[in-house]
């Protein structure tokens, strides 16, 4: 988290473009405060020790400048409609989403993900997946109709989120793939309303932070490097959790907005598509399972005298905290409903 002043200055303009721009009642002022939130976000993302960085933020920089620009082309051209500006009356709601999309990397428009995730430190990763995907997908909810587009989209995204990932050594494409992929069920959260989008956004945020915070603190990038050789069994049990309710299964809270979305869908009469994005799901557990084959079975050495490692008991207890969340919130959020 930020420790210096520089980039203290910079997160809150940051956060404070994403207001601007979800708060904004003009197209044009959206559009400031995207353009607010990228330029403080670039020099956030590159850093003196690691090269990589550079060519990650200045990928990021291209597509996310090309991205607004078009936008804002979009934006005036729909606006000089009345003006009688040639080809003007063919701008629809769609086209104007696209660069949307383009910003938070849904599908047909997700090229730059994987590899500017890969240059990226873990904090900037977890900032790339969660918190720069918020003003584009309010944004994007008010043009939401379920028009063939936008559910061809969100088809795309489930798709290439889950067959994405499923030949990647790399933590980071693995969860900038299950990113794609929650990007097309937010985007059908937003199909139901925005109080549906907010629970999924929120429970995505905080289980991808847990994964983020646990790669971090063990300095895991690839999956063979398990992070088990320290012999932290603890550690191994809360990834394998969250990773399973990052997948969307029962016991866990990452269940609940998937089970709210496929509700929706279900009232909405969109049953096709929602076999579909569930028979993906169920197919590529696959590859969050795989993320934890190795550390249990393969490079599972028990040391007997060793039961609680002394060294890393604060950084366990972040996670524990975390994990703890997905692990016991299906459970609460049942119990709340009921008490009334
Ligand atoms: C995609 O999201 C759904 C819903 O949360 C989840 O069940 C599924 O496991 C996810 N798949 C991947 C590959 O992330």
């Amino acid at each position: 988290m930020p420790n210096t002043p520089t980039k203290i200055l910079l997160s809150m303009t940051l956060m404070g473009g994403i207001l601007i721009s979800i708060s904004a009642n003009s197209w044009l002022g959206a559009w400031m405060g995207l353009e607010i939130n990228l330029m403080s976000f670039i020099p956030m993302m590159s850093s003196q020790e690691n090269i990589f960085t550079t060519e990650a933020s200045l990928k990021y920089f291209i597509i996310q400048a090309l991205a607004s620009s078009t936008l804002l082309f979009l934006v005036l051209m729909k606006t000089l409609v009345n003006q009688g500006l040639p080809m003007s009356e063919y701008v629809h709601e769609y086209m104007i989403m696209t660069p949307l999309l383009l910003k938070m990397g849904a599908a047909p428009m997700h090229w730059w993900f994987p590899s500017v995730m890969e240059g990226l430190s873990w904090t900037n990763c977890l900032l790339v997946m969660t918190v720069q995907k918020m003003a584009p997908m309010m944004l994007a909810s008010y043009l939401m109709k379920s028009t063939l587009v936008v559910l061809i989209m969100i088809g795309m995204s489930v798709v290439v989120g889950s067959l994405g990932g499923m030949n990647q050594t790399s933590i980071r494409k693995i969860l900038t793939y299950s990113s794609i992929n929650h990007t097309g069920w937010m985007l059908m959260a937003l199909l139901g309303g925005s109080s549906l989008w907010m629970l999924y956004f929120t429970i995505y945020s905080l289980l991808t932070t847990t994964v983020t915070t646990i790669a971090k603190m063990y300095n895991t990038s690839f999956i063979n490097q398990s992070l088990m050789t320290k012999g932290n069994k603890s550690a191994k049990y809360l990834l394998f959790s969250s990773l399973l309710s990052l997948g969307g299964l029962p016991p866990f809270i990452g269940f609940l907005p998937k089970w709210a979305v496929i509700q929706t869908m279900i009232t909405n009469k969109m049953s096709f598509m929602m076999t579909m994005m569930v028979i993906m799901s169920l197919a590529t557990l696959y590859f969050y399972l795989r993320m934890c084959y190795s550390s249990f079975m393969i490079l599972h050495n028990e040391t007997k005298w060793i039961i609680w490692p002394h060294k890393e008991e604060k950084s366990l207890m972040y996670s524990i905290i975390l994990a703890s969340v997905s692990l016991l919130g299906l459970i609460a959020c049942t119990m709340i409903t009921n008490i009334n």
